[in-house]
C-alpha cells in the first residue's frame, strides 16, 4: 500500500492508474477509522480497481468552539487499518499541504446545507464541500463513496458534484451499526459507558417514529415530540430533531413519500447524528 502524502504526488498516482486504465474509488475519511470506514473500503474495492483511501483532518469544517483539536488522530493504527483492508493507496496531506496559508477560495452549495447540521454548525459544509473537491482535485477518482450516516453531508456533495460538473460518480453505503444499533462514528470513542448507554435512546426513538408513521401516524409534530421526550429522558440534549423531505432536507408538511427523519444531539460534550429514512407512498 502507498502513503502518499503530497498532492502533486497524488495526481501522479492517479494519473499513472488511468493510464494503465484502471478505475479509481476514493473513499474520504477524517481518519480514526472503525469498521463503518472499512465497509466503505470494501464497497469502494467493489466498484473500481484502485482504492485511495484519504486521511485528513479538515480544520474548515469545524466550528471555533467545536472539537478539531482533541479530534482523535490514530494514524499508525488507521493506515495498519487500510492496509489489512486491501486499500491501494492512502493519501495522508498535511494541513499546510492542502491549504495554502492565504487560501481564499471556497466551494458552498446553498440550499440543501441550509437546515439541519448547516443550521447548528454555520460554514461546516462549505468546508466540507471545499476539502471534498480539493481531495477529487488530488485523487482524481472515478467514483467516491461516502456513508448514509452523514446523509445532509451525501446529499450536498451529490448536488456539487452534479451543478459543477465533477466526473466522479457518488456512491452511498448503508450506515454501519454496533450491536446494539448505536451508529458508528469516531466521536463515539468520547463517550463514557453511561453516555454510550444513554445515545440507544437516538437509535430506539428513530425506530418507534419509524413504525409509528407506518403504522398511519400523520402528525409531524407529535412524532416529533416523542422523538426529542425520548432523548431527552435518556439524558440527551437535543440539538434539533428535524422530519424532512429525503430528497430536498426541506421540512416535511405531511408525513408521506420518501422521508427522513435526522437528529443531533449532545451526550456530556459528545454531539452524536442520526437518521432513518422512511418510504410511505
Ligand atoms: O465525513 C467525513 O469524514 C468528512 O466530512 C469528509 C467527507 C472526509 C470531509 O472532510
Amino acid at each position: 500500500m502507498k502513503v502518499i502524502l503530497k498532492i502533486s504526488e497524488m495526481q501522479k498516482y492517479s494519473a499513472a492508474m488511468k493510464k494503465q486504465g484502471k478505475t479509481i474509488a476514493l473513499v474520504p475519511t477524517m481518519g480514526c477509522l472503525h469498521e463503518g470506514h472499512l465497509k466503505l473500503v470494501d464497497k469502494a474495492a467493489a466498484c473500481a480497481e484502485i482504492v485511495v483511501v484519504s486521511i485528513f483532518v479538515n480544520p474548515t469544517q469545524f466550528g471555533p468552539k467545536e472539537d478539531l483539536s482533541r479530534y482523535p488522530r490514530p494514524v499508525e493504527k488507521d493506515l495498519a487499518l487500510c492496509r489489512k483492508r486491501g486499500a491501494d493507496a492512502v493519501f495522508l496531506p498535511s494541513a499546510d499541504e492542502m491549504y495554502d496559508k492565504d487560501s481564499s477560495t471556497w466551494i458552498e452549495e446553498t440550499m440543501l446545507s441550509r437546515g439541519l447540521c448547516g443550521k447548528s454548525r454555520p460554514g461546516h459544509f462549505r468546508g466540507v464541500t471545499t476539502i471534498v473537491a480539493k481531495l477529487f482535485n488530488a485523487a482524481l477518482p472515478d467514483i467516491a463513496v461516502f456513508g448514509k450516516k452523514d446523509y445532509q453531508q451525501a446529499q450536498v456533495i451529490r448536488r456539487m458534484v452534479r451543478d459543477l460538473n465533477f466526473p466522479v460518480k457518488i456512491v452511498l453505503h448503508e450506515t454501519v451499526r454496533e450491536n446494539d444499533g448505536l451508529a458508528l462514528s469516531s466521536r463515539n470513542t468520547y463517550l463514557s459507558q453511561e453516555e454510550r448507554k444513554n445515545a440507544l435512546s437516538i437509535r430506539r426513538s428513530l425506530k418507534s417514529a419509524k413504525s409509528a408513521i407506518l403504522k398511519g401516524g400523520k402528525n409531524v409534530g407529535l412524532i416529533r415530540k416523542s422523538i426529542i421526550s425520548g432523548i431527552s429522558s435518556a439524558g440527551g440534549k437535543i440539538d434539533y430533531v428535524e422530519i424532512v423531505d429525503a430528497g430536498n432536507l426541506e421540512p416535511a408538511g405531511k408525513l408521506s413519500g420518501n422521508i427522513l427523519i435526522a437528529i443531533a444531539a449532545f451526550f456530556g460534550r459528545t454531539r452524536l447524528i442520526d437518521n432513518i429514512e422512511i418510504n410511505r407512498n
